[in-house]
């Protein structure tokens, strides 16, 4: 019997995104306002989900506390009021797509967790926008 425990967390950070190697006009037809030279923020939404066996002696898959707790050292601090392309070494060579930002959770999480548990990011960038990974 498998059981889902999530937990949601928010950030604010700024991003561009652009290639290096392609030219000014490529990235303005490609990203449009999202290549802006000086940045935008956005106020990131994020919905981490475990899944696994409840633990018959505790009644918890994951203890919700430590599930907080690993989401606020690995992306809160990391990520909350900075500038992802230059503040997050994980861009400084990707482009910070929502997409790209749900992959790099889910990495840093995923090595925090006991290897049986199943992992889902979603990461909404807008309130209609949103992306979701679950390392396939
Ligand atoms: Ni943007």
């Amino acid at each position: 019997m498998k059981v889902t425990v999530s937990r949601k967390a928010h950030f604010n950070a700024a991003h561009r995104l652009y290639r290096k190697d392609w030219s000014f006009e490529k990235n303005e037809s490609v990203f449009g306002k999202c290549n802006n030279a000086n940045f935008h923020g956005h106020n990131y939404d994020l919905t981490v989900s475990v899944t696994g066996e409840i633990d018959p002696e505790t009644g918890y898959v994951i203890d919700i506390k430590e599930l907080a707790d690993l989401i606020y050292q690995e992306v809160e601090v990391a990520f909350d009021h900075k500038n992802l392309n230059l503040d997050v070494p994980e861009f400084a060579d990707l482009n910070p797509t929502a997409e790209n930002i749900a992959v790099v959770i889910w990495n840093k999480l995923k090595p925090r967790l006991k290897p049986e548990f199943g992992l889902e990011v979603v990461l909404y960038e807008t309130p209609r926008n949103f992306v979701s990974y679950k390392g396939n």
